[in-house]
């Protein structure tokens, strides 16, 4: 057990995908895995250990933001000895020409959050992707034919914010899109020399306010999560 997972050692797989929504951790393992365990659901954070054709694979949900998956991950890497966590999330593009239900491999995330420096003297606001999944997503994705793109994405700390106008390090950074967890991530993933990646699906698209409803999104992210199951057989 670590302090906010209660899985026992062995029920966790070397790697994990980590939706934010713990019922989207649930509606991917009962659809997509096979002989499926749900491992722990303290704070209803749940997760669970399957096999995706034959290989082991834990998915579990982060929550929303950096201190949140920064928690979940950390312990997964350091208590479970996790080698691999794909986030596989949501984001809103900051551009026009970035449509609704497209992916994104997230390059780099960029924030102004405080989480990398404070927690492990991490400088600077931008953290890439850390080791070969970010290759081996852009390769499957390939192999797959499924369109993807990749490039920086802000890691916001702030989801309502009063000043409409962009934000000073997406301009800087040249952001793509905005989402909330991939900063964390990859500044646990580089202190304790693991591997990350973040795949995201645009939900929204800021300049023209479209969206995907609630009820389509549980679908909808159907493409990256296949993505994302197919890249782990090659890991
Ligand atoms: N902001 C932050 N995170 C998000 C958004 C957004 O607009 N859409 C999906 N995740």
């Amino acid at each position: 057990m670590s302090l906010h997972i209660s899985a026992s050692q062995g029920e966790i797989a070397p790697i994990v995908l980590m939706p934010g929504d713990p019922l989207r951790a649930k509606y991917i393992a009962d659809n997509m895995l096979d002989d499926v365990k749900q491992v722990s659901q303290t704070r209803n954070a749940f997760y669970f250990t399957g096999k995706y054709k034959g290989k082991a694979i834990t998915i579990g949900a982060s929550g929303m933001g950096c201190p949140s998956i920064g928690i979940y991950s950390y312990e997964l890497y350091k208590d479970y000895n996790v080698d691999c966590i794909i986030r596989i999330g949501t984001c809103g593009s900051y551009l026009t020409g970035l449509k609704l239900y497209e992916v994104i491999n997230v390059d780099v995330a960029c924030s102004e959050s405080t989480y990398a420096r404070y927690a492990f003297d991490i400088g600077g606001h931008n953290i890439k992707h850390q080791g070969k999944a970010f290759d081996i997503i852009n390769d499957t994705a390939k192999t797959l034919s499924v369109p993807i793109r990749s490039g920086p994405v802000h890691s916001s700390d702030v989801f309502y914010r009063a000043d409409t106008a962009l934000p000073e390090i997406v301009i800087e950074c040249n952001c793509m899109a905005v989402e909330m967890e991939a900063f964390a991530l990859f500044a646990n993933a580089k202190y304790l020399n693991k591997t990350a990646a973040t795949l995201l699906t645009v939900s929204d698209v800021l300049p023209t306010k479209e969206h995907i409803s609630a009820d389509q999104r549980e679908r909808s992210l159907d493409k990256m999560i296949n993505l994302a199951l197919e890249s782990c057989l090659k890991m």
